[in-house]
This record gives C-alpha cells, structure tokens and sequence, in this order.
C-alpha cells in the first residue's frame, strides 16, 4: 500500500489547522451543555421501545435475504431467513442495560484519553488520523458520518410516524399521501414523500446552522423534558411494582440477559457524539471527559432504574409490543403518566437527531480541512461562528432519504459502525501511550493496557 494512505497527521498539526481564522468555531459549551449534548443523543426512542422488546424477545420472520435485519445477516448468515428469535432477558434486561453501560464506559475512558489529548471536532475520526493513518482515518470518518446519518434517517421517519398518530388521536387527519415514505420494503406506498420527517431534519438544520450555543440551548431544554418525563414515569409507576413480576428474575438465564444486551446496545449510542464538539468547549482537556462519562453514568441509571419499574409492573411476557412503555401503563391506568411518556419519547427523538446532525456535521467538517472532503465543506459562517455548509449537507443527507425510504432494518448499521469506531479508539490509546508517551493528557485512561483491551474484546 503506498505510503501516503498510511501517514498520520500530527497532533500539533491538527492543532494548529483547528486554530486557524478562518476555520475556527465559537468555543462556548461548558461540562454540563456537554453532558446535556450527550445525554441528548443517547436517550432517543431506544428506551421506550426496545427494553420490552429485550426483556420478552422477540420472534423475527424473514421471508428473504432481502428483508433481513443487516445485524442478523451479520451474524447469521443465511439461517437469518426464516422464523428465527431470540431469548427474552425477562426481569434482568437491568442487568443487560449494567453490562452495557460497563462495556461502554471502557469505551468511554478511551474516548476521554483521546479527547482530552486531540481537542478537535471530528471524534474518532481525528483520533485515527493522528494513530492510524490516512486510509483508516478515511474509512472510520464514512463510517462515522453512515452511523448518524442512518440512525437519523430511521429516527425522522419513526417521529414523523409518532406525530400522525398523535394529531389522529386529536381527530386531526392530514393527507396520507404527504405522511409516509414512498417505499417501504422495496414496495410503492402511495405516499409521494413523507413531510414532516424531511421538515424535522430541516428545522434542526437551520437551529445548528444560527450557532451552537442555541442548538445546546435547544437541546438542554429538551433534555431537562424527557428526564422529567423518565422521572415522572419511574416514580409513579413504581408503586404499582408486584414483586412476583420479577420472578425468575432471569427466565433465560445468562444467554437472554446477554442477547438483551446486544438489542440495548443501540440506546448507549451516542455518548461517542460529545467529542466531536471538542472544538466549541472552553475548556475540552477536562469538559469533554466530564461530558462523556457523566453522560453514560446518569443515563446507566435511568436505564436501569427503568428497566426495573417496567418489569416490575407487567410481566416480561407482555411487553412485546410497539410501545411498551405507553402500554404497560394504560394497563395500570396511569393514562396521565403515559401522555408524559409520549412528550418524553417525541422530545426524545428531536434531541437524539439535533446531536447526531451536529455530530455529523463535524465529521464532514473535520474531514474536508483535512483536504480528505472538498474544501467548501469546512468553509464557517462569518457571523454565527459555525459549519454551515457542511451542517446544510448533512441536513439534506438524512432529510431527503427520510422523505423516500423507511429505512428501519438499516439502523442495524448504527451498531456496527459505533463497535468499529469503539474499537479504533481503543487501539489509539494503545498507539499514543506507546509513541508519545509524554504528551499532556488532561484525562488518563486508567489501567492501560487492561481498559482498552477489555474494550476491545468485548466490544
Ligand atoms: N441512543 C439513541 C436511542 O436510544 C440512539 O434512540
């Protein structure tokens, strides 16, 4: 391979590029718009939907290669065709969110390490280019930018979806034809473009194009919303707990807690997206380790806490459903506590996209000063301090999409691009401790080589 695919870019350099006038961002973010930006992200619709999906497994029925789940496809192969399942974690889905959040956290304080050393946007895209080399740095950065776009794709089509049925329950019924994706499946709907999914995108675009301090002003009120909403939810329905739910407490034994783990996995995404605001922070060496692992800790516990309530409350058995949450408590009657759930799940959606667009963003950002994108992609806007043409692209990247495709089964994909990406990160402490073992580090990960092998490995 020719030489020049695996050259690095130095720390100072990249340093210096991110300082330069007419690149430089507004450094407003303090650690607790970061930790908001984090918690932002990670707390989308994952936790409303997928911890009953999780808790009561699931029966798959794939009539074809073509409509299998790409993880399954993965990890299955051929068999994945077919009626297959996979085992209910029951009660002790608490335990898969815990081995999760751990699993994370390793991921985390190398994520920390890094951030605190390369203090840049761009993530583990920076950190690869500054470890690993161009080719890698080039591969990780489409990887990044595939990981949030088609995570948001499949977030503004589920939203757009969540609005309809609210304004239905309103009695308000706006034209069919301007509410759905034109496909889904391969197959024609009817519908000529689904509206608010694209409109949702483009709002969010024009809120991260004004300024970054108004996007994590947006994005703290909406965070302050859905863990009132979590709140609300875990203490009212907590006295309706009947121990007897959870027993057994593991139904499948140690293979469902953990097959629940792979399925939960999704509603942790996200923590990675504080580093790649590294650039607008004022003081990154130690805001954006704080950013990251306060967020992975204070959404652990809602998670769990969660969880818990949820199978305390109905059997495991019974939370197969769309919406399991919403349904368990309609079956308790606490139909007020549910309508705060709603608000949580919607506000949680429009976070989880406003992070990951702005995350997005500062990959393609990152990449074009570089000179690995086209150089007007790191162009910055002269008043609002921010990337504006990149921020437009990426908007229009997921909105168009959005408009046209359900793109359900490829949010699969958002796993294995962050499992890629946890495991470059881990591999650059490893390469950084060893090449430049002198270098400040406002953060250290502890336990080297242990936490990042360990990352690696369970990852
Ligand atoms: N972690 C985000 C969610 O659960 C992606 O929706």
């Amino acid at each position: 391979m020719p030489s020049q695919f695996l050259r690095t870019k130095s720390i100072d350099k990249l340093i210096a590029d991110a300082n330069r006038a007419d690149h430089r961002l507004r450094r407003t973010l303090g650690p607790w718009s970061l930790t908001a930006l984090g918690i932002g992200a990670l707390i989308g619709t994952g936790i409303f939907i997928l911890t009953g999906t999780a808790a009561a497994g699931e029966v798959l029925q794939t009539p074809s290669i073509w409509k299998a789940p790409v993880l399954e496809l993965v990890m299955r192969g051929g068999s994945a065709v077919g009626v297959s399942g996979r085992p209910g974690a029951g009660p002790g889905i608490a335990l898969s969110f815990l081995l999760v959040a751990m699993v994370c956290a390793l991921a985390g304080l190398c994520y920390a390490e890094l951030a605190s050393m390369i203090p840049i946007a761009g993530s583990a895209y920076t950190y690869t280019y500054a470890t690993l080399g161009e080719i890698v740095a080039w591969i990780i950065g489409w990887d990044l930018i595939l990981e949030y776009a088609v995570s948001n794709m499949a977030v503004a089509v589920g939203f757009s979806a969540y609005v309809d049925s609210l304004l239905q329950s309103f009695g308000i019924r706006l034209p069919r034809e301007f509410m759905g994706p034109i496909f889904v499946s391969g197959q024609r709907t009817g519908a000529y473009f689904n509206v608010p999914g694209f409109l949702i995108v483009m709002a969010i675009t024009v809120i991260l194009v004004i300024g970054i301090r108004e996007s994590a002003g947006a994005n703290s009120l909406m965070v302050t919303v859905k863990i009132v909403a979590i709140l609300i939810f875990i203490f009212a329905a907590s006295r309706y707990i009947h121990a007897s739910n959870w027993k057994p407490f593991m139904p499948n034994g140690w293979q469902g807690v953990l097959t629940g783990g792979a399925i939960v996995f999704f509603t942790y995404i996200g923590f990675d997206s504080v580093s790649t605001a590294a650039e607008e922070c004022r003081r990154p060496q130690h805001d954006v380790p704080f950013g990251i692992l306060a967020s992975l800790v204070i959404c652990a516990v809602l998670y769990v806490s969660v969880a818990l309530v949820l199978t305390g409350i109905q059997h495991w058995d019974a939370l197969r459903n769309a919406a399991p949450v919403a349904n368990a408590l309609r079956a308790i009657g606490l139909d007020s506590v549910q309508r705060w759930v709603t608000v949580g799940a919607l506000t949680g959606m429009i976070s989880s996209l406003l992070v990951f667009q702005l995350g997005q963003a500062r990959v393609w950002f990152a990449m074009s000063r570089d000179g690995l994108l086209p150089r007007v992609f790191s162009n910055v806007h002269t008043r609002f301090r921010t990337p504006h043409v990149s921020t437009w692209a990426a908007g229009l990247f997921v909105a168009i999409p959005a408009g046209i495709f359900d793109i359900g089964t490829l949010a699969d994909l958002s796993n294995i691009g962050t499992l890629f990406a946890f495991l470059l990160v881990s591999l650059g402490v490893l390469v950084l401790r060893r090449r430049q073992p002198q270098r400040r580090r406002g953060f250290r990960t502890p336990w080297v080589p242990v936490v990042p092998l360990l990352s690696i490995l369970w990852g």
